[in-house]
């Protein structure tokens, strides 16, 4: 059997691989964005070139509210995909998250995959990331201080996946410790703590969970976007758990909504198939601050490198920036505090 490490980073290479050539969206369940609709304004009193979509995140200025969400570090090509990913969000002044950095703190060969992110990318947010089970109980937090200090984060994610654990069969399923390891983690980090789930949303009583331990930034990474069960399923090459577990999660929307009725002043950042400009501008208005996106970024750099990423960031801020002259936002603050309205039933 390959050397544990030898083993991650084939799983980090199977993960990539199968985004771009599976089909590993949700089979029925969608984000919920579908369900609200925007009341167009016939009158908006704006001239859309004076538009400003910027706005803060994590102390520095983006053209407009978007990351590209943490996909990759830790086995061969990463770097270059890392590499690429930073230059165009430092360009187009988005915020990035690298994949899990569990490999970097195992073994030092993997860590030119992270550095490459802070030096393509000086001046925007970046964030590190680890898995939960890495993190259950943990007390010193000296190895994952030195994770930020690699790619000189400005906020240290921790993904909860205990649907990708599960069904993984090396998958680590103990996940008893995990929120006392994110509440030392807050303490004693010297950077704020983001949790994020990987495509089963985040539910209001893990986010009030979350916020008692001191985590002010929660990343919905909800349902309708890429479901991990599947990409999972499609790597055991076993359908038999398909049924129950492809659709499983909390869709996007539904997770949005339901932290912000919690708390006024978490930061959320809203993804989880977020696929448009028109997304991003739902979520916003849904109670988001920011949205993030994943595997669409991957795809288009596959197809067609770093024009395919600037065309697709490109794309989105049009959008975003058409849906707020025709619902008379001048700014993200008033998109935010748009009116959006349930428009279908559920089926
Ligand atoms: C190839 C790939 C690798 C990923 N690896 C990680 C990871 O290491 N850590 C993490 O927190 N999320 C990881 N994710 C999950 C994304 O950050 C995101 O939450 C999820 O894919 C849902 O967003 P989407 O529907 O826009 O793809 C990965 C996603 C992709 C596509």
């Amino acid at each position: 059997m390959a050397p544990k490490n030898q083993q991650i980073s084939k799983r980090k290479a199977d993960h990539i691989n199968i985004t771009l050539n599976e089909e590993i969206g949700f089979r029925q369940k969608k984000t919920g964005f579908e369900l609200y609709e925007f009341e167009h304004n016939a009158l908006p009193e704006l001239n859309a070139n004076t538009i400003d979509t910027s706005t803060k995140f994590l102390g520095k200025q983006l053209s407009f509210p978007f990351m590209v969400s943490s996909m990759t570090g830790g086995f061969l090509g990463a770097e270059k995909i890392n590499g690429l990913l930073a230059t165009v969000c430092n360009e187009f002044s988005v915020a990035m998250g690298v994949g899990s950095q569990r490999q970097a703190l195992e073994n030092s060969k993997y860590i030119k995959s992270f550095k490459i992110v802070r030096k393509n990318a000086p001046d925007i947010p970046l964030v590190g990331n680890i898995g939960a089970a890495e993190i259950a109980s943990i007390k010193d937090v000296s190895p994952i201080q030195r994770l930020v200090d690699t790619i000189q984060a400005n906020a240290f994610a921790i993904h909860l996946n205990p649907l990708q654990e599960f069904l993984q069969p090396e998958g680590k399923t103990n996940f008893t410790g995990v929120l006392k390891g994110i509440e030392n983690l807050v303490k004693y980090l010297s950077v704020p703590i983001i949790v994020k789930e990987i495509g089963a949303g985040i539910s209001p009583t893990v986010a009030q969970k979350l916020m008692n331990v001191g985590v002010n930034i929660i990343d919905t990474a909800g349902a309708g976007g890429t479901s991990w069960a599947g990409v999972e399923i499609i790597r055991r090459n076993d359908d038999s758990l398909a049924e129950t577990f492809w659709d499983w999660g909390i869709p996007t929307a539904d997770s949005i909504i339901g932290i912000r009725k919690l708390s006024k002043k978490i930061f959320i950042i809203g993804s989880g198939g977020i696929r448009s400009g028109l997304d991003i501008a739902k979520a916003l208005a849904l109670g988001a601050d920011v949205a993030a996106s994943a595997t669409p970024i991957l795809k288009v750099l596959k197809q067609r490198g770093e024009r395919g990423i600037i065309d697709i960031l490109t794309l989105w801020k049009n959008e975003l920036q058409g849906v707020m002259f025709l619902v008379g936002a001048k700014n993200i603050e008033t998109l935010k505090k748009t009116k959006i309205y349930g428009c279908k039933q559920k089926n």
